[in-house]
C-alpha cells in the first residue's frame, strides 16, 4: 500500500535548554518522527528558528545533522514577525515564561498552529486572547506538560480513573532545581522571576488534570523566600511554597502544597529533586523521579557530567539493542504527539471534515490551552501574591470564582480586595484598584 507524503514545516522560537533536551532530538530523528495521518506519511522539518541574538542558533547550525541544518535563522527584537513570514505550519515557543504571550498571539494571528512551553501564559486575560485568536484562525494552541506523560504519573491517573485510588484529600509535590539554573542558565532573564511560575506549573497541571475536572479551584496562597538569587527585599525569589485548595461538588475540599526552588546545591546527587505524595480516602501514593531504579557513581564524572540518580524516562541517549543510537523519553514524546495532532487536523481526512478533526484535537485536556484555565489562574495568583510580598504585604490569599470576580486577591488586614481578573460572569466586573 502506498501513502502520499506530506511535510509539516516547523518554526522554533528560543533555542535554550529545553530546545536542546526535547525539540532538537525530535527534529533530528528523521525515521522516528515520521508518522501516519489518515492515508498520509507525515514528515516534520525544522524550517526556521528565531532567537534574540542568533548565537545559539548559529552554534546549532554548525553541528546539526543535514536533516536539520538548513533552517532559516532569524534574530533580533523583530525576529518573531520575520519568522512568521516564512512558510511554516506550526510554531514552537520556548522563550522565557513572560515572553510566551506576544509570540503566541502573533503566531496564531498569522494562521499557525502553536505549541508553547509551560507556563502557557501568565494571566487569564492572555489565555482568553489566545483562545479567541486560535478560534478565529482555526488553529491549535497547545501547552507542553511533559510530566503528564511520565509513566508513573500516567499510572497514577489510570488508578484514579479506574477507581483504585479514591478521592484525593491532600498532597505535596516538590521540585528543587540546582543553584546553577538561577545563577548561570537563567541569569539573563531571572530578575523579578520566581521558581513557582517556572516549575510548579508541572505539578499544578498534574493535580488539576489527574484529579479533575469534577471539582472547582477554590483558593491559592503562597510564600516566597529571597536573599540568595537577589536581595532579601527584592523581586527575585529563591524558592516558593504554594498552597492550592480545590472544592468538590459535595463540599469536601482537597489541599496541595507545592514546593519549588532553584537554589539547591549544584552537587545534589540527582541534580533536580522531584517527588510527590498524594493521600486518598483509601490510599497513599508516593512517587520519586530520581529514586526509581538507577544509582550510578563514576570517578570524575558524577554528579555534574553524569547524574547520580538519572531519570531515563524523561530523556535518555541510548544504544538500542538493535545497534542504533537513539534519544528518547516522554519529554520528546509530547513534542512528537503535538505534531501528530497537527497532522491529524491537516491531513487526517478530507478538507470538508477538518473542523471535526480540529474539534477533536482541541478537546484533549492534557495539552489544549482551553483546559489550562486553572493552571493559569494559579500562576496569575502566585505572581500577584509574590508582587504583594515585594510591596510589603506578605500573606495574601487569592479566591477563585469569588462574588467580586473570577480571581480576587485579599491582603491580610485589608477588607478591600484586588480584582485580578473580573471574568465575564462576575458580579462586579470592575477593577477595584
Ligand atoms: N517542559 C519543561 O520541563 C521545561 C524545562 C525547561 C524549560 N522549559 C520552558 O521553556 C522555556 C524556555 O526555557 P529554557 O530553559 O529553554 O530557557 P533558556 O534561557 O535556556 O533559553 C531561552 C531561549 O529563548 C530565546 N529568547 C529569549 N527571549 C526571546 C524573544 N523575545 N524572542 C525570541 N527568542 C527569545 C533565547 O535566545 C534562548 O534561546 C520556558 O518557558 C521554560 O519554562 C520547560
Amino acid at each position: 500500500m502506498s501513502h502520499p507524503n506530506q511535510t509539516l514545516h516547523a518554526a522554533m522560537l528560543g533555542t535554550g535548554m529545553i530546545f536542546d533536551e526535547t525539540y532538537r532530538p525530535f527534529f533530528e530523528q528523521a525515521g522516528y518522527s515520521r508518522f501516519l495521518a489518515g492515508d498520509c506519511v507525515v514528515d516534520v522539518r525544522l524550517a526556521a528558528v528565531g532567537t534574540r541574538s542568533g548565537t545559539r542558533a548559529a552554534a546549532y547550525a554548525a553541528v546539526a545533522p543535514p536533516r536539520t541544518s538548513g533552517f532559516q535563522s532569524l534574530s533580533g527584537p523583530d525576529c518573531v514577525g520575520r519568522l512568521l513570514t516564512t512558510p511554516v505550519d506550526a510554531v514552537c515557543i520556548a522563550t522565557p515564561d513572560d515572553r510566551h504571550f506576544p509570540a503566541a498571539l502573533a503566531a496564531l494571528t498569522a494562521g499557525k498552529h502553536v505549541l508553547v512551553e509551560k507556563p502557557s501564559v501568565l494571566t487569564l486575560g492572555e489565555r482568553e486572547q489566545l483562545l479567541a485568536a486560535a478560534r478565529r484562525a482555526g488553529m491549535l494552541v497547545k501547552v507542553v506538560y511533559h510530566k503528564l506523560a511520565d509513566p508513573d504519573h500516567k499510572k497514577l491517573r489510570t488508578h484514579v480513573s479506574d477507581g483504585t485510588l479514591r478521592h484525593v484529600n491532600t498532597g505535596y509535590c516538590s521540585l528543587l532545581e540546582p543553584r546553577s539554573v538561577s545563577r548561570d542558565q537563567f541569569a539573563e532573564w531571572i530578575v523579578g522571576r520566581n521558581p513557582a511560575t517556572y516549575v510548579a506549573v508541572h505539578y499544578f497541571k498534574l493535580i488539576d488534570f489527574t484529579f479533575g475536572p469534577d471539582w472547582r479551584l477554590s483558593r491559592i496562597s503562597a510564600s516566597g523566600q529571597r536573599g540568595i538569587v537577589g536581595a532579601a527585599d527584592g523581586p527575585t525569589f529563591d524558592s516558593v511554597l504554594t498552597h492550592v485548595v480545590y472544592a468538590y461538588p459535595d463540599g469536601r475540599e482537597a489541599a496541595f502544597d507545592v514546593h519549588t526552588g532553584w537554589v539547591a546545591p549544584d552537587n545534589f546527587p540527582g541534580y533536580v529533586d522531584q517527588e510527590v505524595q498524594f493521600r486518598f480516602d483509601n490510599a497513599v501514593w508516593n512517587a520519586h523521579q530520581r529514586k526509581r531504579g538507577v544509582e550510578v557513581t563514576v570517578e570524575g564524572r558524577t554528579p555534574h557530567d553524569l547524574k547520580e540518580t538519572p531519570n531515563h524516562h524523561y530523556n535518555g541517549t541510548f544504544l538500542e539493542p538493535w545497534g542504533e543510537r537513539s534519544q528518547r523519553g516522554y519529554g520528546i514524546e509530547v513534542v512528537r504527539r503535538f505534531f501528530e495532532e497537527v497532522a491529524h487536523v491537516e491531513f487526517g481526512g478530507p478538507a470538508a471534515t477538518r473542523p471535526e478533526r480540529l474539534t477533536a484535537m482541541t478537546a484533549l485536556r492534557y495539552n489544549d490551552l482551553s483546559a489550562d484555565r486553572n493552571v493559569v489562574a494559579v500562576v496569575q495568583a502566585v505572581e500577584a501574591i509574590l508582587a504583594e510580598q515585594v510591596a510589603g504585604h506578605p500573606g495574601s490569599v487569592v479566591f477563585v470564582n469569588h462574588p467580586r470576580g473570577e480571581l480576587v486577591l485579599y491582603r491580610p488586614g485589608d477588607p478591600e480586595p484586588v480584582v485580578l481578573h473580573a471574568g465575564a460572569g462576575s458580579a462586579n466586573p470592575v477593577s477595584l484598584r
